[in-house]
């Protein structure tokens, strides 16, 4: 039987500091990968990863601390505030680290890391690599991967937990080379599975970004907490929702209305483009709605004024994306955008050490909420986040399985596959005639509408009793070839029973906060309300829908205030 250490389930930025941290640590770690690690969706982060560097002349005077407040304030007072400051007092170290390792990043004129300004910061804090900045980050962590020699199953997905009675041992995982169920044991296994945004229609995230790797925990007993906080990206490229980065308007790019005007001057009269997130992008769609917008659909992110020269060395991928999918050249014309599902601020509920409350399950990364961004995160913040709690979850588990006999446990991983094998054959010898990409597309079709930028009771409610309808009809599938290597057929009928899941979950702590907080905007109940919500919601896995529970957040250095940008 397999058997590793540490297994650490992803190859993304997060899954890659992880392991290399628990290789530096001394243990035994295997990477288990659906995608060949540097096709990884760390690799479309595009602006930048923050830090308190100071490199930036009009960031003299920057530091940590200043970063951590910026953080606390952009999640509106939701995140625990042990975690944003943690994050921003390691930024300075783990940055120097990727760029010791050999990152390209943009240089200023005497040589240091450039940074530029993005959105909710007091400071240009953001440092880059033009834009393509997850792209060099993640092949220079993939690069230590191979210097360490961690072994990598690359295209084997990950398809449940295996568990004994005291802990987490291993996992269940298909080869989609060879077709066959795998169990793989291991003493701690370290989930870095990315966002779930796929359950959105209008997502910037890449296909294999759904909520699979978020449910397969959820499904084994482990809580999700604050998952109706989902962000929007203010700027995606109409009609497709590629991600147009925050960097545009750091480097100074405007929004414009139909009427012409820089319409954030009335949102957000400080910070115009550069508000945060939640407030850039509910002022855009706002602009939209009340038919400001083009074509009731966009309003145009202008870049021209920027001159050819800044755009080709700053934003040259931008300028690629935008002449590839809509042949529009941003030298000369302005770019149409539109807000689109970029991050879920929820996810799996681990402490400071990716430490879940099932003793050897681990998380980091976006799948994991520690929780650092709270109710909105700070663009800059997510690439940030995965070096560093990465690198922490790591350390943990290596720390965890120091004494762990070095075996598998067999009984408990043979129950277990045996457990996936029978509900595997149950779900693709399904006798009905649903087709689950139906399904899907009908459940991306509504997330936007029922969960989306505005909400109220009618419109989540509606939602819920919809996706509920939809998990019925998902029994229904009609049956699937079974077997055969790289049968996709197969992996996708679990994505979306996954997306399924942990959509409802959205929707219903969405419905049950009863206020307006970051991310999550009520039309109903448009104020936030500290007194019965400054908590986090826990939503733990029944057969019947998620139960809530709540939980303190944690006020240690800044109490909440009303936010102004
Ligand atoms: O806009 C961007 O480049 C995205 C960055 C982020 O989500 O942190």
């Amino acid at each position: 039987m397999i058997f590793h250490d540490i297994l650490v389930i992803g190859g993304g930025l997060a899954g890659l500091r992880a392991a290399i941290a628990a290789a530096e640590n001394k243990a035994e770690v295997a990477i288990v990968s659906k995608l060949y690690p540097p096709r990884s969706h760390s690799g479309q982060a595009q602006g930048g990863i923050n830090a308190a560097l100071g490199n930036n002349p009009k960031a003299a005077d920057d530091n940590p601390e200043k970063h951590g407040f910026d953080t606390v304030k952009g999640s509106d007072y939701l995140s625990d505030q042990e975690a944003p400051i943690y994050l921003t007092e390691q930024a300075p170290d783990a940055v120097f680290e990727i760029e010791h390792w050999g990152c390209p990043f943009s240089r200023t004129e005497d040589g240091k890391i450039a940074q530029r300004p993005f959105g909710g910061a007091g400071y240009p804090r953001t440092c880059y690599g033009t834009d393509k900045t997850g792209h060099y980050i993640l092949q220079t962590l993939f690069e230590q991967t191979i210097k360490h020699n961690i072994k990598t199953y690359n295209e084997w997905v990950v398809i449940a937990l295996a568990k004994d009675v005291d802990a987490c041992c291993g996992v269940i995982a298909l080869n989609m080379h060879t077709g066959e169920l795998q169990a793989m044991g291991a003493n701690a296994v370290i989930f870095a599975t990315g966002g779930s945004g796929r359950m959105y229609g209008n997502s910037t995230n890449a296909i294999p970004s759904t909520a699979f790797g978020v449910a397969m925990p959820y499904w084994a007993g482990v809580p999700l907490k604050d998952m109706e906080f989902v962000q929007f990206h203010p700027t995606s490229l109409y009609p497709n929702n590629i991600l147009m980065t925050e960097g545009c308007r750091g480097e100074g790019g405007y929004l414009i209305n139909k009427e012409g005007d820089r319409f954030m001057s009335k949102y957000a009269p400080k910070a115009m483009e550069l508000g945060p997130r939640d407030i850039v992008a509910r002022s855009i769609q706002t602009e939209i709605l009340e038919g400001r917008g083009f074509e009731d659909a966009y309003v145009y992110l202008d870049l021209r004024h920027l001159g050819k020269a800044k755009i080709m060395e700053r934003l040259p991928g931008i300028r690629e994306i935008t002449l590839d999918f809509i042949g529009l050249d941003p030298i000369e014309e302005p770019i149409p955008i539109q807000p689109g599902t970029h991050y879920c601020m929820g996810g799996i509920d681990v402490n400071m050490d990716g430490a879940s409350p099932l003793p050897g399950f681990y998380a980091a990364g976006e799948c994991a909420c520690v929780s650092v961004h709270g109710a909105n995160r700070l663009g800059g913040n997510s690439l940030l986040e995965t070096v560093v709690f990465g690198k922490r979850a790591g350390t943990s588990a290596a720390e965890y399985v120091k004494d762990k006999a070095k075996q598998p446990r067999d009984n408990a991983l043979e129950r277990a596959l045996k457990r996936e094998e029978e509900n595997l054959n149950r779900l693709l010898k399904s006798n009905g005639n649903e087709n689950p990409y139906t399904i899907n597309a009908e459940l991306r079709k509504l997330m936007p509408e029922k969960a989306g930028l505005f909400r109220n009771e009618k419109l989540m409610a509606e939602g819920l009793a919809q996706i509920k309808a939809l998990k019925e009809r998902f029994k229904k599938i009609r049956p699937i070839v079974s077997g055969g290597s790289f049968n996709f057929d197969k992996t996708w009928a679990l994505e979306i029973k996954g997306n399924l899941e942990v959509a409802e979950a959205v929707l219903a702590g969405a419905l049950a906060r009863k206020e307006s907080r970051g991310s999550h905007f009520r039309t109903d109940f448009s104020k936030r309300d500290d007194a019965n919500f400054l908590k986090h919601t826990i939503a733990s896995y029944t057969p019947e829908g998620p139960k809530l529970s709540y939980r303190d957040v944690q006020i240690t250095k800044y109490q909440p205030v009303e936010r102004k940008y």
